[in-house]
């Protein structure tokens, strides 16, 4: 049934169910499946297709910032207290599915709950964690890198990074991976689906069901197949199945739901990053805090105190959300999200959905997207492909909007020119590590930061994966610079 027909129909009452939000519909609408809102049990109507959204009227979307700082902490509590019932983040998050994955949903929620609470399960995950994953991850002083931002008296920030690089499978996607496949195995589910856009969630998938004995297919969009091949030949080798769909990482993520909603008493849909319906980005959130946890125990062990600032590049939010979680009510730790700016913040080819989305519904939950006038979502873009979703996690649009986290963005060339300091060759040369291009982006920023702050400021950043995965790419594109020789940085 066309979107149009149902959203017309005598029981969509859009003014009554969600007060600040309207459907913007457009011809081109073609939805498949009737949404739900759950909560207040108005029926909405949406799509698992890249093309629906649902959009805020702008001046009613910003009005009621908190600005105190108490304001924020009433914020962040209201929303802890209702977020296990509801999931949600203030307005943002929520169920939005047809009623055939409500039950399945509530079922997943069931168990993650109660997971939280076993005893058995927490001392099987932190086993796995440090024996397989092979966690803690150091928080490493970069003092080259330091020294490089210095400014000409030799005062700047102190540079940490969180090495979530050397987890098994090169990136922090195995945090989550590994918790999310023993809660398959616990649900006596068979296989498991997921969605990859760089790889890395794929390769984590693929590993922690090969060690769990389930089956594993994975969706990958055949543009990221192409650019992110070195990682579509490990999950195969790991076992998997790895099917390709037409587009990038939005279009396998709704292939992989299709896919996931055709067998839901025997697969698990294993969410790698924090967005979807509830409870999908709080379970991943979860499971990746231990970043979070990690990093302030070693702050603390190796200067005593909090780190001051801590930033952490966004694609969709989980490696960000680990890392920031932990300090959200620390209202002294400064949390700095960046997004990719592409080819520019205003070219139109960028992926900076907090920065320069409206909100609406997708994939299930409401959140910043990026979306044209009509509601349609606007395909991402950037280089570094693990960045490229149209939405974001739910829980970074609600820190954004009580103003407990910022957002800045960086552009591919900041993250890789090719031929001069960009922040991959700087942690390259300075470091002797070798970042993903995601990371690149975090890194990155530490210029336009670094002369903003004191002194002695501890910054942390998260390095999120390795660029094993784009080391092709990179030599490409430094050739094609013409790049004969890299700068000498003594
Ligand atoms: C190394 C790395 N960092 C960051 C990301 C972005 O994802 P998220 O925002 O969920 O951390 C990805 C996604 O694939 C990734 O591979």
């Amino acid at each position: 049934m066309a979107c149009s027909k149902i959203l017309g129909s005598t029981s969509f009452n859009p003014a009554k169910s969600t007060p600040f939000c309207k459907p913007k519909l457009s011809t081109r609408l073609n939805c498949n499946w009737p949404w739900r809102l759950v909560e207040n049990k108005a029926p909405i109507i949406c799509s698992l297709q890249s093309h629906c959204a649902w959009t805020c009227d702008d001046h009613l979307s910003l009005k009621s910032h908190p600005t105190r700082k108490s304001d924020i902490l009433r914020a962040i509590d209201q929303t802890n207290e209702t977020l296990f019932s509801t999931g949600k983040f203030g307005r943002f998050g929520g169920i939005f599915v047809p009623e055939t994955l409500v039950d399945c949903l509530n079922k997943l929620a069931a168990e993650f709950n109660f997971i939280m609470h076993d005893p058995e399960f927490q001392a099987e995950l932190a086993i796995a964690l440090r024996d397989y994953v092979g966690r803690e991850t150091p928080l490493y002083f970069a003092k080259r890198l330091t020294d490089y931002y210095k400014n000409s008296e030799g005062e700047g920030p102190e540079i940490y990074l969180k090495r979530e690089d050397l987890n098994h499978g090169g990136a922090h996607k195995i945090n989550n991976a590994i918790a999310q496949a023993m809660i398959a195995k616990r649900m006596g589910r068979k296989s498991v689906v997921a969605a990859t856009g760089a790889g890395q969630h794929g390769v984590a998938t693929a590993a922690s069901c090969a060690k769990l004995s389930l089956d594993c297919t994975i969706f990958m969009g055949d543009l990221d197949m192409e650019r992110q091949s070195s990682n579509v030949l490990l999950m195969k080798h790991l076992g998997a199945q790895v099917k390709s769909v037409k587009g990038t990482f939005k279009d396998a993520t709704s292939e992989a739901i299709r896919n996931w909603v055709g067998d839901l008493d025997n697969s698990y849909y294993l969410a790698g990053t924090a967005v979807g319906p509830h409870p999908c980005p709080s379970m991943v959130r979860e499971f990746q805090s231990v970043i979070g946890k990690e990093t302030r125990k070693q702050a603390m062990e190796k200067w005593g105190g909090k780190p001051d600032v801590v930033v952490a590049c966004v694609g969709s939010g989980s490696n960000a959300l680990g890392i920031f979680h932990e300090f959200v009510r620390d209202e002294d730790v400064r949390l700095i999200g960046i997004e990719a700016a592409g080819s520019g913040i205003d070219s139109g080819k960028h992926s900076a959905s907090l920065t320069k989305g409206d909100i609406g519904v997708y994939h299930g939950a409401m959140s910043y997207l990026l979306q044209d006038e009509e509601g349609q979502i606007i395909g991402p873009h950037s280089i570094g492909v693990g960045l490229e979703y149209p939405g974001v996690s739910p829980e970074l649009s609600f820190l954004k909007e009580i103003g407990r986290a910022e957002f800045n963005t960086v552009t591919d060339k900041e993250a890789l020119d090719g031929k001069r300091q960009d922040a991959y060759a700087l942690l390259c040369r300075l470091e002797g590590i070798i970042p993903a291009l995601e990371a690149s982006h975090a890194l990155a920023y530490l210029r336009k930061l670094c002369p903003t702050l004191a002194s002695g400021t501890k910054v942390v950043v998260n390095c999120s994966g390795r660029g094993d995965k784009d080391a092709d790419k990179v030599f490409k594109y430094q050739q094609e610079q013409m790049v004969q020789h890299l700068p000498d940085f003594e």
